[in-house]
């Protein structure tokens, strides 16, 4: 099988990046880790991408005169392992325009939020405040805006209403470690592409199902029970 030389840029924990390591076990997962990459050195990912058998690097801000070198040396790296599509997962800098550029449409980005609504930080904290009753996450590609690229997938989850900011953070994750590997399955087989500013799919999807909340009781979320439930 012909599989597509991913890196991953991480700054932390790095649970996602093990969500996309753990899918390429599959055999016909059609993905394979060329690299994970921090810019810091304590990034406890780093450590399990490398007990993965993964080749990493530290790139950081220290050792480099401005962001425009710090991406250079990013390009280079990423040039070196081969990789052919880049994955931001929890990397926690802000890419320069020239770099984005020259990675369009090959480099994608997981937000713990139901983009367009929540850039930036604090999401599940901001979404509790706002009184949401569903959130969620969102893989997209990366343009020069923060947060912003053309959305390729998006996974929800209800608010419940005595949710704290743990409890959803917690949900929101769990979520993010299915959808990430979905998503870059659908780039690394080209069935979804960034063109014109927009995501462009080929293939056929299957839309059912839905999910309404809250619902009270023992309900499943679903808008058929929500349908019983109402006279
Ligand atoms: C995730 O919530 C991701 O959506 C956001 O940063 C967090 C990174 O967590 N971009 P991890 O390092 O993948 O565990």
């Amino acid at each position: 099988m012909n599989k597509k030389p991913v890196a991953i840029l991480i700054s932390g924990r790095g649970s996602n990046m093990s969500a996309l390591i753990e899918a390429t076990r599959d055999r016909d997962y059609p993905v394979e880790i060329v690299g994970v990459i921090s810019n810091r050195a304590d990034a406890k990912g780093l450590g399990i991408a490398a007990a993965a058998g993964i080749e990493t690097k530290v790139i950081a801000p220290k050792d480099h005169p401005g962001k425009e070198a710090l991406d250079a040396a990013l390009d280079e790296a990423l040039r070196a392992m081969g990789a052919e599509i880049v994955c931001l997962a929890g990397y926690m800098r802000l890419l320069t325009p020239g770099f984005v550029e020259k990675w369009a449409g090959r480099i994608i980005n997981i937000h713990p939020s139901l983009l367009p609504l929540f850039k930036g930080l604090e999401t599940h904290r901001r979404a509790i405040e706002a009184g949401m009753r569903v959130h969620g996450c969102t893989v997209h590609f990366v343009t020069a805006e923060m947060d912003d690229g053309p959305i390729i997938a998006q996974a929800v989850v209800p608010v419940l209403p005595a949710d704290g900011e743990d409890d959803l953070t917690r949900r929101v994750l769990a979520v993010e470690h299915q959808l990430y590997p979905l998503a870059l399955k659908l780039v690394a087989e080209g069935k979804a592409r960034m063109t014109g500013g927009r995501t462009v799919f080929s293939g056929s999807f299957n839309g059912s199902g839905s999910l309404v909340a809250p619902i009270a009781g023992e309900e499943a979320f679903d808008i058929e029970s929500l349908a019983r439930m109402t006279p």
